[in-house]
């Protein structure tokens, strides 16, 4: 069993990698619709991850013998100015999902509750990854400006990502 307020933090946090999904296939089909095929797909890999990282904290909570409760999700927005806007919303939002783990780690340290601190640590390392990801795309669209060529030869760069599923292991 975890504190109660563990475990309404764990439950709020489902509801944040849910939303995370929700921005990231909503960017895919944004995508897609300008014929930006590779894109669609990088976007479409990172709904499935945030779909992973939901469903792992939805299985820590049952573990511990907790409830899971599912909120209701916000609507996300439908398109951007540009592949550049959509990225750099992108890492924003990751930025945001990085303090909401912080925010975690923090309230399991001062709860002593050890198990949950362990479990968190993957998601550290996970948004140092995601964010790194995020810049390194940003920065090839600003190199990229106006280009044509540019952004061709990156769709079929980002059309490469597969999506590798998160071994659910019971925690
Ligand atoms: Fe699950 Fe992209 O944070």
């Amino acid at each position: 069993m975890l504190k109660e307020k563990m475990a309404d933090a764990l439950n709020r946090q489902i509801n944040e990698e849910l939303y995370s999904a929700y921005l990231y296939l909503s960017m895919s089909a944004y995508f897609d619709s300008i014929g930006l095929k590779g894109f669609a797909n990088w976007m479409m890999v990172q709904y499935k991850e945030e779909m992973d990282h939901a469903m792992k904290i939805y299985n820590y909570l049952l573990s511990q013998g907790e409830s899971v409760k599912l909120l209701s999700l916000k609507e996300p927005p439908h398109k951007w100015d540009s592949p550049l806007h959509a990225f750099e919303e992108t890492l924003k939002h990751e930025q945001h999902i990085t303090q909401c783990i912080n925010n975690l780690v923090d309230l399991a340290e001062e709860l002593k509750d050890r198990p949950t601190y362990n479990f968190l640590q993957w998601y550290i390392d996970e948004q140092v990854e995601e964010e790194e990801n995020d810049r390194e795309i940003i920065n090839e669209l600003k190199l990229i400006g106006d280009s044509h060529n540019g952004l061709f030869m990156l769709d079929r760069e980002l059309a490469q990502r597969k999506y590798v599923p998160l071994i659910q292991e019971k925690e």
